[in-house]
């Protein structure tokens, strides 16, 4: 797997996409769609997962079988990473989770972290859920973090990602993956991903921007 998939030649992953651009999706379906992006980006994510190999009996005889072979975790940044973690457990459903609440000063558009909850991580596959990865800095904390907490591999799972955000991340975190569905041309003067989607938080809860 390369260090960074963009998924634009998935159309399933592009319905969902359009859907949380369109400025009339309501909360309600908007929380619909993320999930099932959360669903698609993680199994993208996962594709390239050491296996472990094991046998089950069939009716008939015995056949392989092969299922993930490292320890996954799935940790949101709060708030909008909650809107993809419904959709990671449906088909990761063993994922264990941590949380980083980073928050962002509209003013310097600088993040601050002010929650950090994180299972062992020795050896694990850790999947950042960050939606929107603008000038990349929140996201970019977060994959130093957590290495330095023992992940074997950090990826960060993203619905719309800017180019320099991307290349914050990578220049930060040599060793870091980024699945994203889409990246964007710019960033507007409040630092919001143009045409991107508004503020992923406030259409994931319905809360006044
Ligand atoms: N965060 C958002 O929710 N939207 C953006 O466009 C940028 C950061």
């Amino acid at each position: 797997m390369s260090q960074v998939t963009v998924l634009d030649d998935d159309p399933i992953a592009g319905l969902q996409l359009a859907a949380l651009r369109d400025a009339n999706t309501t909360p309600e379906h908007f929380r619909h769609h993320a999930r099932r992006l959360g669903s698609i980006l993680a199994l993208r994510a996962v594709r390239d997962l050491p296996r472990t190999e094991g046998t089950v009996e069939t009716p008939l005889a015995t056949a392989p079988t092969v299922g993930p072979g490292r320890q996954i975790v799935a940790v949101p940044v709060l708030r909008a990473g909650l809107g993809l973690l419904g959709g990671l457990h449906d088909v990761l459903p063993t994922a264990l989770v941590g949380m980083i609440g980073l928050e962002r000063d509209h003013e310097t558009h600088q993040a601050r972290r002010y929650y950090f909850k994180i299972p062992p991580l020795d050896g694990s596959w850790v999947l950042v859920l960050e939606p929107m990865l603008a000038t990349g800095g929140s996201a970019s904390d977060a994959v130093a973090a957590l290495d330095a907490e023992g992940a074997e591999l950090v990826t960060v799972l993203s619905v719309v990602a800017t180019r320099a955000g991307v290349d914050r991340i990578l220049a930060d975190n040599p060793r870091v993956r980024i699945v994203t569905a889409a990246i964007d041309p710019e960033l507007d003067d409040d630092a919001y991903i143009v045409p991107g989607l508004g503020d992923f938080g406030d259409r994931l809860f319905g809360t006044p921007h």
